[in-house]
C-alpha cells in the first residue's frame, strides 16, 4: 500500500552522467507537486537492480515510470517488459551516443506489446509533463495545475508577440 506523500512518480537513467538532462523531469514535478523518486538503473550494468525496480514498483505505490538512457538506450524498454506501469522513455544524447538517432531509435521502436512512450531527444521535462498529465485523469487538483501551466505558457507566447508587433511597427 502507498503511504500519502510516497513518490507516485518513478525516475530512473542508465547513468549519472544522464542526470544533467533528466534533472528537468525532477524540476517539472516539483513544480506541480508530485512526489517524486529519482536513482540510477543501468539495463546494462545493474540488470538485477533493474528487474527488482521494475517487479517492486506497483506495490511500492508507483503509477509511472519515466526512464532516461542514451546511446545503445535498452533501460526504458527493459523497464516496460517488467512492469505493467506506463513507461515514458527519454532518450538522450550521451557521450557513447552517435548523434542522439540511436537513443531515440533505441527507445522509440519497440515490438509489438511492449510499448514505451517516447518523447523527443533530451526532452526530460516533457516526460515529467506527460507524466503529471496521465496523473491528472483521475485527480481533480493536479488537472487544475496543469490548467494553470498551459494558460502561462499561452500568456507568455502572447506578451511575446505583443512585443515583437509594437518593435515591428515603431
Ligand atoms: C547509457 O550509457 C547511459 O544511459 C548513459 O547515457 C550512457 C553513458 O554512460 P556513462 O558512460 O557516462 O556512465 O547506459
Amino acid at each position: 500500500m502507498a503511504k500519502e506523500n510516497s513518490p507516485l512518480i518513478g525516475i530512473i537513467m542508465g547513468s549519472d552522467s544522464d542526470l544533467k538532462i533528466m534533472q528537468a523531469a525532477a524540476d517539472i514535478l516539483k513544480e506541480f507537486e508530485v512526489p517524486y523518486e529519482l536513482t540510477i538503473v543501468s539495463a546494462h550494468r545493474t540488470p538485477l537492480r533493474m528487474v527488482d525496480y521494475a517487479s517492486s514498483a506497483i506495490e511500492r505505490g508507483l503509477k509511472i515510470i519515466i526512464a532516461g538512457a542514451g546511446g545503445a538506450a535498452h533501460l526504458p524498454g527493459m523497464i516496460a517488459s517488467l512492469t505493467t506501469l506506463p513507461v515514458i522513455g527519454v532518450p538522450i544524447k550521451s557521450s557513447n551516443s552517435i548523434d542522439g538517432w540511436d537513443s531515440v531509435l533505441s527507445i522509440l521502436q519497440m515490438p509489438n506489446g511492449v510499448p514505451v512512450a517516447t518523447v523527443a531527444l533530451n526532452a526530460a521535462k516533457n516526460a515529467g509533463i506527460l507524466a503529471t498529465e496521465i496523473l491528472g485523469i483521475s485527480d481533480k487538483n493536479i488537472s487544475k495545475k496543469l490548467t494553470a501551466f498551459k494558460k502561462q505558457m499561452k500568456d507568455e507566447v502572447e506578451k511575446k508577440a505583443k512585443a515583437v508587433e509594437t518593435k515591428k511597427n515603431s
